[in-house]
């Protein structure tokens, strides 16, 4: 990536992270709005084999593609997708989690974010997940 294209995206990442706070969550946001604002920063939307050394190191989740994929080869149904999905990252527990073992371990739990969020939005951000992310490849 060119040197301003980076600043920029951090810019934009600051002030996204800025603004984050501060917009109430409103009703009818749409989900890919919402994982940007409350899930991107730790779930990266990069494939885990695309990442550089650096971003492996400084890793605070699994990549976006990682999460949604194996919950989704579980629960291929939208709904059940769903259902996982708002109540995990509402209530993380250990024996919920469909990651592997070493995966809780090296990150620990996902914190509690969807305390902050509407039931439409934890609804909506899991739907975005099952349709868009990974499906084509
Ligand atoms: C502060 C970092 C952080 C944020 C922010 C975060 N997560 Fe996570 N998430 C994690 C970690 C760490 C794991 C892996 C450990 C686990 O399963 O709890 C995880 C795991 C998951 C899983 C997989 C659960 C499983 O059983 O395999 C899903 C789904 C998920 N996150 C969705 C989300 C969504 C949706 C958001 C935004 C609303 C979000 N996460 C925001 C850290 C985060």
């Amino acid at each position: 990536m060119m040197k301003k294209n980076r600043i920029l995206l951090i810019l934009l990442l600051i002030t996204s992270s800025l603004f984050a706070d501060e917009i109430p969550q409103e009703r009818g946001q749409n989900g890919e709005d919402i994982f940007k604002n409350n899930c991107i920063s730790c779930h990266m939307m990069k494939m885990g084999w695309k990442l550089t050394e650096k971003e492996k190191s400084t890793l605070l989740a699994p990549t976006a593609f990682g999460i949604t994929k194996h919950v989704r080869d579980i629960f291929s149904n939208e709904k059940q997708f769903v259902e996982f999905v708002s109540d995990y990252i509402t209530k993380p527990a250990k024996i919920k989690s469909r990651c592997k073992d070493n995966v809780v371990k090296k990150f620990g739990l996902m914190p509690p974010i969807g305390l902050g969020m509407s039931d439409e939005n934890k609804k909506a951000v899991a739907a975005w997940m099952f349709n868009n992310i990974g499906v084509n490849n």
